[in-house]
């Protein structure tokens, strides 16, 4: 064998080796800060929640995504430091089940391991996690509902503009794009999310791609949408 094809081998051998090891580890380019509208979380479910709401966004939660392709779901963990129970106090106020006050930590493991797996190395681990979800919301001022309520716009349950909400909520996250998502009940069209989005190493907001497109049932319509 020719020392050129010698090489030629190797070369095919390695890249069909990375692109194995690349195909069985979705990555992930951004992330998405997804936080929910009491009321509206709980209009939109097929089952009435049990209990009663606060006219308040809380957490969904954060959501490694990619631009492009499919998002990761359900991840190895690869460093197994777990959620401290000290966090629960502050995660049972920006993090509640909202559709069941009586499984928090049921929700939490859910989010953690189809979503929190993904992130790393951005997010080393569940406590990491956790915490992370509570500098944003606290320390980094990302609460949607404060962010809104610095342009007056306060959840009195009248209908507006799409674009008012926007630019609030714009105003909050340096000019970046939210992600909207609406739903239609008893006849109105309500907001029932508002997404944040930041690159891979959380370090600046970006636009957020992907919106819900004309035809999906989420899409907020511009005229008139319920807060
Ligand atoms: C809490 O939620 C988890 C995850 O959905 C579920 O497996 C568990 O059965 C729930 N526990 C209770 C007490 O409802
Ligand atoms: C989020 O903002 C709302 C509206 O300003 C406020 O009532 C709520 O206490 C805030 N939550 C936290 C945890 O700061
Ligand atoms: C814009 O954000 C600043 C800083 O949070 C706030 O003081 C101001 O009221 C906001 N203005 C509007 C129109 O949202
Ligand atoms: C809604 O507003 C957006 C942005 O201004 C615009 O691109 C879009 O065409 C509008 N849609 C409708 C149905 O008017």
């Amino acid at each position: 064998m020719g020392i050129t094809r010698m090489i030629y081998m190797v070369t095919m051998l390695f890249s069909l080796l990375v692109s194995i090891l690349s195909s069985s580890t979705v990555g992930f380019d951004y992330f998405q800060f997804t936080q929910q509208y009491q009321p509206a979380a709980c209009n939109s479910n097929p089952t009435p929640c049990k209990d009663p709401t606060d006219k308040l966004f809380t957490v969904h939660g954060l959501w490694p995504s990619n631009k492009i392709g499919r998002d990761p779901e359900y991840c190895k963990t690869r460093n197994r430091r777990k959620r401290a129970k000290t966090l629960e106090p502050q995660l049972e106020i920006i993090w509640p089940n909202v559709l069941d006050r009586t499984n928090h930590t049921g929700f939490w493991r859910r989010q953690w391991k189809k979503h929190g797996t993904c992130g790393y190395p951005t997010i080393q681990n569940e406590n990491d996690y956790f915490e992370t979800v509570i500098k944003m919301y606290i320390t980094e001022k990302q609460n949607v509902s404060r962010i809104l309520s610095n342009a007056k716009i306060e959840p009195d349950g009248q209908s507006r503009p799409l674009v008012d909400i926007e630019n609030a909520i714009r105003n909050g996250t340096h000019n970046k794009k939210p992600k909207f998502k609406c739903q239609k009940n008893n006849g109105v069209t309500e907001l029932v999310e508002i997404t944040l989005c930041s690159d891979k190493n959380r370090a600046h907001f970006i636009d957020c791609p992907n919106p819900f497109l004309p035809g999906s049932p989420y899409l907020c319509p511009n005229i008139s949408i319920r807060y």
